[in-house]
């Protein structure tokens, strides 16, 4: 099997949006059977929360929705991040301005996007930040997430020419040639 594609997603604590954005694509990519065609990672550009679970707030969200966020520890972005992941999805242009400063030869930028250019609606392109906010905020990340990590996933089977399958569906090889 040739390489995975190594994606990751980036916020500034790595404890609320990005987690919860890993385990919403990495569950999408599960559904459609692509799991060896992937590396998921997430990060926070913070150094703060290093090692701590993600925030209860956003753990209790997961839940709610079918997901889990228990074995998730914070870790922050590091400058070799860019050479080694082919994809880095950030959430908002805070986080896209601290990952680019990084790259100080300038020769990563094309791989550093945000997140929400794949949102079918896409507002202001961010992913606000709900660590200061009530619950209500959480649930708005997730549905932002829910609908953009699909589109994401989507556009990445059409750019990689992956072949998405239900579970269950026979898989090409599965079919006998009549
Ligand atoms: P996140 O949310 O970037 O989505 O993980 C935040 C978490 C912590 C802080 C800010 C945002 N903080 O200021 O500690």
């Amino acid at each position: 099997m040739s390489d995975p594609i190594c994606i990751q997603f980036v916020c500034l604590g790595n404890i609320c949006r990005s987690p919860l954005a890993k385990a919403v694509f990495r569950d999408k990519v599960e559904q459609a059977g692509l799991e060896e065609y992937f590396e998921i990672a997430s990060s926070g550009t913070g150094s703060w929360h290093v090692g701590d679970t993600a925030d209860d707030r956003m753990r209790q969200t997961a839940q709610r929705n079918d997901l889990s966020l228990e074995e998730h520890r914070a870790s922050q972005f590091e400058a070799e991040d860019l050479e080694r992941f082919d994809h880095i999805f950030v959430m908002d242009k805070s986080n896209l301005n601290d990952v680019l400063h990084l790259d100080e030869d300038d020769e990563y930028g094309g791989k550093v996007r945000l997140f929400r250019e794949f949102d079918p609606e896409p507002d202001d392109y961010q992913v606000p930040d709900p660590y200061h906010g009530g619950r209500k905020g959480f649930e708005r990340v997730y549905e932002i997430v829910e609908r953009t990590a699909d589109m994401l996933l989507h556009r990445l089977v059409d750019e990689y020419d992956l072949i998405e399958h239900v579970d269950g569906d026979e898989t090409p090889e599965d079919v006998e040639e009549t």
